[in-house]
């Protein structure tokens, strides 16, 4: 553990995808550079004050300037950093591709279940690799996301965001679909995935959402929705520059969510301490997985 220098110490970790490099109208307390076992996380974590005072560590899942690639994201040193300075339960922005009409572009989702469509290329645990202390575990992955904290996600930015953006729809109960990458999917893949029962897709919720499982850090993705991917026959495939317009409306909604999401979590998550599970709701569960 490292938060012998910290000024706050957050339970909330929030990770940002693409276009989400800092969390707007969050006061910065402090910039820390984490060194894990593993390496040096995407970005240096910046911590944050909401405006009532609820403390939040920001990582930027592709570094600042977006110079990592989904396949090329440390996913184990962003999470043991994470870790290490105390964070129990991360909410992940992402952008997705849709696999649904009712999904669309500008929406929100806030999924839950996953489906590893990764090629194994991606270290994707903390055990069980050649050369390392060898313990091996296998983390459950049945519900991959905490229910409790994931209903009340999907409920808050509902809520948030129908003030400002009445348009814009928030799903839950969906399949998030993690391929690979870089490119997009072909139009017979893309057909296949909503064949798998897949709803969105995108290329980083893996490993990181198995990594957070394994460390017992509670985890919930928050997708935004910028394009129909390309299974549409009627329509062109993705084009980059209306996911980049997209994107920037998307950015703007989580930046608005982000102030009052986590001032409802912290509460939430505090009067789990001390109960089954805890604040993580994963407290000591990785025990019974070795
Ligand atoms: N991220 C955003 N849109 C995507 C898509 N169509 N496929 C995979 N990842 C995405």
């Amino acid at each position: 553990s490292s938060t012998a220098g910290l000024q706050a110490k957050p339970i909330i970790g929030v990770i940002g995808g693409s276009g989400l490099y800092k969390l707007q109208g969050l006061k910065v307390v402090q910039q820390i550079e984490v060194k894990t076992p593993w390496g040096s996380p995407s970005s240096p974590i910046t911590i944050s004050e909401t405006p009532s005072g609820v403390p939040i560590a920001f990582l930027a899942r592709h570094g600042f300037t977006h110079h990592i690639t989904p396949s090329g994201v440390p996913n184990l040193a962003n999470i043991a950093a994470l870790k290490s300075i105390g964070v129990r339960f991360i909410v992940a922005f992402t952008a997705v591709g849709s696999l649904k009409e009712e999904v669309r572009p500008r929406d929100f989702v806030v999924p839950d279940q996953l489906f590893d469509r990764t090629k194994g290329i991606r270290r994707s645990s903390f055990f069980g690799y050649d050369g390392e202390a060898g313990v091996v575990a296998h983390a459950g992955m049945g519900q991959p996301y905490d229910q409790e904290v994931r209903k009340v996600v999907e409920e808050t930015i509902r809520s948030v965001l129908s003030r400002n953006y009445p348009d814009v729809q928030v799903h839950g109960n969906k399949t998030l679909v993690v391929m690979e990458g870089p490119q997009f999917s072909t139009r017979a893949e893309s057909l296949a995935y909503r064949q798998l029962g897949g709803d969105i897709i995108n290329m980083s919720a893996l490993p990181e959402a198995k990594l957070a499982r394994e460390a017992e850090i509670g985890y919930v993705t928050v997708a935004t929705s910028t394009d129909y991917d390309s299974w549409r026959e009627h329509h062109g495939p993705v084009d980059v520059s209306e996911v980049l317009k997209v994107l920037k409306q998307n950015v703007d909604a989580s930046n608005e969510v982000s102030l009052r999401l986590f001032d409802v979590l912290q509460p939430l998550l505090l009067a789990r301490e001390g109960k089954p599970g805890g604040i993580s709701g994963l407290e000591g569960s990785m025990k019974m997985a070795i």
